[in-house]
């Protein structure tokens, strides 16, 4: 289990690095998706780090994924931004994938908050719903969490019976009643591999699974903050609905531009998510 040992000893070092250069502990993490980066100006920046700059991070291959992570206040909260996420389909294992919120969850915070865009399964959902993730589904077909557990880290067998905090939720909700920001509700997310969109028929079957909306990332990171003890509120942007009855092709440039529309809403939401947490 060479791997493990490695995998702990290159989380350590970033641990370490973090305890001489961050201004402090977090209390909560806010991982941004595709198209929605300008939440970091939003925080007042105490420390700015592009992920080139952090011992073992990996870094982000995608363009529409910026790489920096900003230690700042907000709201009162001490706050680490994660501007820009790796994913498996990049070709990284699901544990590299959640590097980040492993180092970060060892610095002591108790909060993950994400968001991401997301491809609508459900009718009702049209884009531009901000989808409250209620639970999700795991397709990549790899977990973080194989191999040797470390007990400083975690459980062995995590229980995922309530992976996303109800309380978290209940404020996600209230807070855009709040804000009058209309098209919020709650839904099951499924993570697949990606990079290949999907086809109509496995829409139809994501669907008939249960699912509310598709993507490619954010699971490995729910699944380490999870084993490390973190509340977890998840946030989905749904960018483009997925109709296997009437398939329209599903363009990046699409994804971007209507997750970039929905940036401002999207952080007002989250600033006063993070004021009632
Ligand atoms: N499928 C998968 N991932 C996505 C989609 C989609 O339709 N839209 C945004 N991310």
């Amino acid at each position: 289990m060479k791997d493990a040992d490695e995998y702990q000893k290159r989380v350590e070092e970033c641990v370490s690095f973090f305890h001489d250069t961050a201004p402090f502990s977090p209390d909560l993490i806010v991982q941004l998706g595709t198209g929605l980066g300008d939440f970091g100006n939003r925080v007042t920046s105490e420390r700015s780090l592009p992920y080139s700059q952090i011992p073992h991070f990996p870094q982000s291959t995608v363009d529409s994924h910026s790489g920096n992570l900003i230690f700042g206040h907000l709201n009162g909260k001490k706050i680490a931004v994660l501007q820009g996420r790796f994913h498996h389909y990049e070709g990284y294992s699901t544990r590299e994938v959640a590097f980040p919120i492993r180092v970060l969850s060892l610095l002591g915070a108790k909060t993950f908050l994400l968001t991401n865009a997301a491809g609508g399964l459900n009718p009702l959902y049209p884009p531009g719903t901000i989808m409250v993730l209620r639970d999700h589904l795991n397709f990549l077909g790899e977990n973080p969490l194989r191999g040797p557990n470390i007990e400083n880290w975690g459980p062995r067998f995590p229980d995922l019976s309530t992976p996303y905090s109800p309380k978290l939720i209940k404020t996600a909700l209230d807070s855009a009643s709040h804000c009058k920001i209309k098209n919020v509700v709650s839904g099951v997310y499924v993570c697949i591999p990606g990079p290949s969109l999907e086809t109509p028929a496995e829409t139809r079957w994501l669907r008939s699974c249960g699912a509310d909306a598709v993507g490619m990332s954010s699971v490995p990171e729910i699944i380490v903050a999870i084993h490390a003890g973190m509340d977890v509120l998840g946030l989905s942007v749904i960018s483009n609905v997925n109709d296997p009855d009437n398939f329209e092709p599903i363009i990046l440039e699409d994804i971007i531009a209507t997750t970039k529309a929905m940036g401002p809403k999207l952080e007002r939401l989250l600033v006063e998510i993070i004021g009632r947490i």
